[in-house]
């Protein structure tokens, strides 16, 4: 390898531990998405300003039996990897496999170039899948195989180096294949925490409503509302999802109020209404310090507080109370309204958008609701509507 290969191979390895590091630190905050990962080894890696690198990757996941391997060809483009393929089932007993698929074990990655293995350019292309030699945009004349191993295992097959694939091209894709492999590996991990995580909290909201009526229906809408009053208010996929999870822990403080109090038919005492005024400060003690429920938090404290200042606990006003709390007071006050209390019964979507224009005895929307949150309401209105509608269950009309 000459010394500017070398130089070129340390400086691609050190730019992989930085992508590396800044992946890791995402998983947190993003949604692992194997796309933005493969963008980020192999586009900015590979196909960066001043890099060396192929013209087309080929990414497969294989399947647990080994049959076969699924993947797609993207074609790279100053740092990304753009217009991949309709994705492409190799059989790994076909003879494609042999130089596409079935890289043994974790040996040696050679580079191939047409000459060490065919007489033509054109015979060349027999080695390969004719699909994956339509999706080139140029006919194929090297190529450099890598497998990736670990919790997701499955192969990268890197096209066409400018002036031929040297030892130096699998070096580097060899690096990058155990990067991917290592970060799909911890990715499959904390899906599977994910995965954890949401059916426990599920669980949790839905014993939390369990002396209601309505039970695990009503945190369910509550979630869809709020997911779609965030989406419509332009937050981030991030924030419209965490919203979407965390609106049904709203009155996880209710598990430490009596049932003789949550259930109580005709008024409550002023001692009854004092205790269940505490929920909101039951459900933030109850969601404890875990950095993963700062939003369920912020909505158990803040989702009877209103935007005049006028609710409850802590009376907050205006834009002191968290957004998540603001946007789930009107989830939760349309939910209420179309459901049967013990004070009340169901109303229809027009009564209940009546009252959030122009109020009752109970509500003022003026002041209890953040503006732009009702402005998403009164926008997304047949939505709510929808959301009901199809989780209610439908009583058979009287014969
Ligand atoms: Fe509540
Ligand atoms: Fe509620």
């Amino acid at each position: 390898m000459s010394l500017e290969l070398c130089h070129m191979a340390l400086r691609q390895t050190l730019d992989l531990i930085g992508l590396t590091d800044d992946t890791l630190r995402g998983f947190s905050r993003r949604k692992f998405n194997s796309d933005d990962l493969y963008n980020d080894v192999l586009g900015k890696l590979l196909g960066g300003k001043g890099r060396r690198g192929p013209a087309a990757i080929f990414i497969a996941s294989e399947r647990p039996d080994c049959s076969c391997c699924t993947g797609r060809l993207f074609h790279l483009r100053e740092g990304q990897l753009v217009e991949r393929s309709e994705p492409i089932s190799i059989d790994a007993t076909s003879s494609f496999a042999i130089t596409l698929v079935k890289v043994e074990g974790e040996r040696e990655v050679v580079p191939v170039n047409w000459k060490d293995i065919s007489g033509s350019v054109e015979e060349f292309q027999n080695f390969f899948d004719p699909r994956v030699v339509d999706a080139m945009e140029d006919a194929i004349v090297n190529f450099v195989s890598c497998r990736i191993s670990g919790e997701s295992p499955g192969v990268i097959v890197a096209f066409n180096y400018a002036g031929g694939a040297t030892e130096y091209d699998a070096d580097v894709l060899r690096s990058a294949a155990v990067v991917i492999g290592s970060l799909l590996t911890v990715s499959s991990f904390m899906q599977e925490t994910e995965r954890a995580f949401v059916y426990t909290i599920e669980a949790l909201a839905r014993a939390c409503e369990a002396a209601e009526p309505d039970t695990g229906r009503h945190v369910v809408r509550v979630n869809k509302y709020a997911g779609a009053l965030a989406a419509n208010m332009g937050f981030n996929s991030s924030f419209v999802e965490e919203i979407s999870t965390s609106a049904q822990m709203h009155d996880v403080g209710k598990i430490r109020i009596p049932p003789s109090i949550l259930l109580k038919q005709g008024p409550l005492t002023h001692k009854e209404m004092q205790l269940m005024r505490q929920h909101p400060a039951f459900g933030l003690e109850i969601l404890g310090e875990s950095p993963r429920l700062k939003v369920a938090r912020d909505i158990a404290i803040s989702h009877h507080e209103n935007w005049d200042g006028s609710g409850y606990p802590k009376r907050l006003k205006g834009e002191r109370i968290p957004v998540a709390g603001r946007i789930v007071r009107v989830a939760d006050v349309y939910d209420a309204l179309r459901s049967r209390r013990s004070y009340k019964g169901p109303l229809t979507h027009q009564e209940a958008l009546e009252i959030f224009r122009h109020g009752d005895d109970r509500i003022n929307p003026e002041g209890h609701f953040d503006p732009a949150v009702l402005a998403a309401f009164f926008k997304i209105e047949h939505m709510f509507d929808a959301i009901y509608d199809s989780s209610v269950l439908k009583l058979a009309p009287p014969p």
